[in-house]
This record gives C-alpha cells, sequence and structure tokens, in this order.
C-alpha cells in the first residue's frame, strides 16, 4: 500500500487574514464532515499575520451560527511551512492567496494545493470575495458559496478520499 493510503485526509483553507473566509470553510467542512461521517482533519490559516491569535470576525461567527454552525471558538494564525507536510489537501479561498501559498511551498511539498472553488464543476479558478470592508449580505454570499464549495468537495473525497485531486 503505498503512503497515499495510508495518510488520513487533512485539509488546510487559507484566506488572507484567517478570520472571514477560511475560518467559515473550516466551519463548514467540519459541520458536514460531521454530519456525513468523513474522517479528516481540518484547519485553516492566513497568509498574513495581521490577526494571530484573534477570533473570527463577529460577522462571520454570526453567519455561520444562523445555520447552527459554531466557529468563534477558532484562533486566527499564520500559515507555516509544516503545513505542506501535514496536509493532504490545502485550498485557497482566492487566487491572490493561491498565489501566496504557492511562493511559500517548499520544493518537496507533499499537499496538494488548489483553489476552493475548483471543487464546484464551472467556477473552477474563480475566488471567494473578500467580505472584510463588505456587510453582513456579502458575508451571508460568501457563506452560501462556501457550503456549495464545501458540499461538491465532500463528495469527491467521499469518491476517492485523499487521491481526490481538484
Ligand atoms: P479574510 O478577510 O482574508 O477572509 O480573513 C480579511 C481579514 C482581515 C483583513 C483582510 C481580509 N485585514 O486587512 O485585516
Amino acid at each position: 500500500m503505498s503512503e497515499s493510503h495510508t495518510q488520513k485526509l487533512a485539509v488546510l483553507f487559507v484566506c488572507l487574514g484567517n478570520i472571514c473566509r477560511s475560518p467559515l470553510a473550516e466551519g463548514a467542512l467540519r459541520a458536514v464532515a460531521a454530519k456525513s461521517g468523513l474522517d479528516c482533519t481540518v484547519d485553516s490559516a492566513g497568509t498574513a499575520d495581521y490577526h494571530v491569535g484573534d477570533a473570527p470576525d463577529p460577522r462571520a461567527i454570526a453567519t455561520a451560527r444562523a445555520d447552527g454552525v459554531d466557529i468563534s471558538g477558532l484562533q486566527g494564525r499564520q500559515l507555516d511551512l509544516q503545513d505542506f507536510y501535514r496536509f493532504t489537501h490545502i485550498f485557497a479561498l482566492d487566487k491572490a492567496n493561491l498565489e501566496g501559498i504557492r511562493a511559500r511551498a517548499p520544493r518537496d511539498a507533499t499537499a496538494q494545493v488548489a483553489l476552493l472553488m475548483d471543487a464546484i464543476e464551472g467556477k473552477k479558478g474563480g475566488s471567494v470575495k473578500d467580505p472584510y470592508y463588505g456587510d453582513d449580505d456579502d458575508f451571508r454570499a460568501v457563506w452560501e458559496e462556501i457550503l456549495i464549495a464545501i458540499s461538491a468537495m465532500t463528495d469527491r473525497f467521499e469518491e476517492a478520499g485523499i487521491d481526490a485531486r481538484f
């Protein structure tokens, strides 16, 4: 059996500040995995260090809470080198952060790096818009988009496990 079959599925979501989009994606996948029984490590991080140690943005917390998902206990952290080996999949929330992740990736990184929107047929290459300077409706729109992507992603993981390619 190859190493890829013995390693457990581990998914990291990465945005800029790790207080709006990536904690929402983390919360969404945790909730779906808990419901479906998908065995999966889930975390999130930012390419920037602006919000290390901070709780998610109150608007992100409220948006997820409205759908019964609690992300209030999460804490911001910055992407680090070990993430490229600890996680099987790293999903960027937008193209700018995808470039930021790729720029930091060590040559022998084992994680597959992709965009969250690559999980949705027809939305490949797309970005989840930064809602930080937006309003509650922007957070709601981001959450809806993330939920669709996480649902599609979970289907792929259930079919192909850690070998799923995006
Ligand atoms: P996120 O949103 O990348 O979705 O967490 C942002 C959060 C904070 C900042 C920018 C985007 N900021 O400039 O502090």
